[in-house]
């Protein structure tokens, strides 16, 4: 686990304020929230004011303090807990944020680190020489299945090549990051199969809506004197076996149709069943010889008649209890 401190003093700015977009929206957020509680908006507001200056200052920690009636330290307790916020001068152009977390490393994050710091400085979290690039390792950022990525600012960049994130620091560096497509950047859709779709292909198999529909306009077709005979459009689509294990029990098997059309006589089931062992309460009390050895009673309670008087811990001498639910004090006898 890292301290997480504020930056040295000597790269603080002095004051810090929203500028008047972020202002009108810093009041609006504070008034989602109920009277009292308007401290609850202090990780949107630092958010906010991190997106603004790039990264969050004192100041900035201590204006929304004021903001929002709460005490310097509670908002500092927030900024320096959650590693989202940036306590210190980050890249101007791009903070690159690789993932190292195992699936991102077992598919070559370390690679990814390597670019990083050749091309912007050894040390993460320090900027490079122009002070426009920075970057961190940090935990998983929900992208696993495309995996290794990067977050810059809001965007991911997926599928990454060390060869790739070169390229996209490059672009950043040149102030062109928007031109830089976000996502997988091995052209495939999303986290679909690179070739394309393998599964779940054939829109009329998978949704019965779609069936539902063609099958009324074939209807409303017929009824119309015009293309295809209901009959047809009705041919049924046999259940996808989709997921289903290969097995040859008989109930599994689809020609077994459930329930079954013969009704079972009741009656002659019960004369077929066997029938349980005349129930031996002695027996049944009785633990397995097999398993103690020796056959012997298990211990029961005692009868309600047999057991001791009980005797309540506060009440020794038997004496009932006051009104204030404590014993009354015995009264000394006169010597
Ligand atoms: S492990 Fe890298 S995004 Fe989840």
């Amino acid at each position: 686990m890292s301290v997480r401190r504020l930056a040295e003093i000597s790269v603080q700015p002095a004051h810090f304020a929203f500028n008047a977009e972020n202002s009108a929206w810093a009041e609006q957020t504070i008034r989602k929230y109920p009277a009292g509680r308007e401290q609850s908006a202090v990780i949107p507001l630092m958010m906010r004011a991190q997106e603004q200056e790039g990264w969050v200052t004192k100041a900035a920690i201590e204006t929304i303090a004021d903001m929002l009636g709460m005490p310097y330290i509670r908002a500092l307790e927030v900024a320096t807990f959650y590693t989202q916020f940036q306590l210190k001068p980050v890249g101007t152009r791009a903070h690159v944020q690789v993932c190292g977390t195992t699936p991102c490393m077992l598919r070559g994050a370390e690679a990814l680190m390597d670019v990083c710091r050749s091309k912007i400085h050894h040390d993460q979290f320090h900027t490079n020489a122009d002070g426009t690039l920075s970057w961190e390792e940090v935990e998983c950022l929900g992208a696993c299945v495309n995996a290794p990525m990067v977050m810059v600012f809001k965007d991911t960049y997926e599928d990454l090549t060390p060869e790739r994130l070169a390229e996209i620091i490059d672009a950043f560096e040149r102030g062109d990051g928007a031109t830089v497509p976000a996502g997988p950047q091995n052209g495939r859709i999303v986290s679909s199969p690179k070739p394309g779709l393998t599964s779940l292909t054939d829109e009329n198999a998978v949704l019965k809506t779609t069936r539902d529909r063609e099958r009324e306009e074939a209807a409303r077709a017929e009824a119309a004197g015009e293309g295809t005979p209901a009959a047809e459009s009705d041919a049924e689509v046999p259940p996808s076996k989709a997921g289903r294990p290969v097995t040859d029990a008989p109930e599994t098997n689809p020609a077994l149709k459930t329930p079954s059309p013969e009704k079972a006589d009741p009656e002659a089931e019960k004369a077929a069943s066997a029938q349980p062992p005349e129930h031996d309460a002695a027996a049944a009390n009785k633990a397995e010889p097999a398993v103690e050895g020796k056959a012997k009673p298990r211990k029961t309670k005692p009868a309600a008649s047999e057991q001791p008087e009980m005797k309540s811990p506060e009440l020794p001498d038997g004496d009932p209890l006051g009104a204030d639910g404590k014993k009354p004090r015995t009264r000394k006898k006169p010597v």
